[in-house]
This record gives structure tokens, C-alpha cells and sequence, in this order.
């Protein structure tokens, strides 16, 4: 089974960035954790990070096609990355958008997602235990 984590713009500064709502956990120790646990179920975790929306579509566009699942934080990438939306719709494997805050407690702005009408569904706001929890419904859903 072949899972990927797919973290947009800014994500790299976890941990340093307004810790008050993303939490001061860093991006490693988030992929550290989502990787230990997709190997215990069996799992390859292929991770990646980009500020740049094309550098994640050559991504899914290199990966995605046998995928059996994807996990994806678009940053703000969420509320207007038309092009990543449409290179997600591409592939058949399941999605799940993660979010970190609860973008609904937070700015109108990040109220709308157009990569939620493309994915199985969204975790927001559980911090990055919601990753794990995207990942285990990924395995579930195998
Ligand atoms: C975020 C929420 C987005 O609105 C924001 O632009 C981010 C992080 C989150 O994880 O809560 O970069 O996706």
C-alpha cells in the first residue's frame, strides 16, 4: 500500500509559526510520526513539502496514478489552488484534507476549500494527531 502526505505552503515552518494555532510540533516530527506509523500497518509513506502548487502537482502527477491513498494539508492553497484541485481529481485514490486549526473558528476567508469537493473527506482542527487519524482511516478503508 502506498500512502502520500502532501503538505503545501508554509508548512515547513511548523512549529515557529504561530505556535498559538498550528501547535509546536515541526513538519518532521509530524512525517516522522505518520511514517512510523503507515510501516507498522505495512504501508510506504512518500512525504513531501512545497511552498510551490506546481512542485506538488509534478508530485501527484509522478506518484498518484498507484496510489491507494493521499493525505494533503494545502495550506492556503485549500481556499483557491484550482490547479491543484484538478490534479487531485485526476487520481483515483481517496483523499483526505487535513487541516491543523479549525479553519471554520477562524477568518471567512478560510471558511471555503475547493479541494474538500474533490476528497472522501476533511479532519480540521485536531492538530497533528489529525494526520495520524487520516492515515488510519486510509488503512481502514484499504
Ligand atoms: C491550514 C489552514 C490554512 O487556512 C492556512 O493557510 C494554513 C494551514 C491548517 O493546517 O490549519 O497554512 O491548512
Amino acid at each position: 500500500m502506498k500512502i502520500l502526505l502532501i503538505h503545501g505552503p508554509n508548512l515547513n515552518m511548523l512549529g515557529r509559526r504561530e505556535p498559538s494555532i498550528y501547535g509546536s510540533t515541526t513538519l518532521a516530527e509530524i512525517d516522522a510520526a505518520v511514517r512510523a506509523r503507515a510501516e507498522a500497518a505495512g504501508a510506504t509513506l512518500l512525504a513531501l513539502q512545497s511552498n510551490h502548487e506546481g512542485a506538488l502537482i509534478d508530485f501527484l502527477q509522478a506518484e498518484g496514478w498507484d496510489a491507494d491513498g493521499i493525505i494533503i494539508n494545502p495550506g492556503a492553497l485549500t481556499h483557491y489552488g484550482l490547479a491543484l484541485r484538478d490534479a487531485l481529481a485526476s487520481l483515483a485514490a481517496p483523499i483526505v484534507e487535513v487541516h491543523l486549526s479549525n479553519v471554520y473558528k477562524r477568518e471567512p476567508f478560510r471558511h471555503t476549500s475547493v479541494i474538500a469537493p474533490v476528497a472522501a473527506g476533511q479532519i480540521a482542527g485536531l492538530g497533528w494527531r489529525g494526520y495520524l487519524l487520516a492515515l488510519e482511516w486510509l488503512l481502514g478503508n484499504s
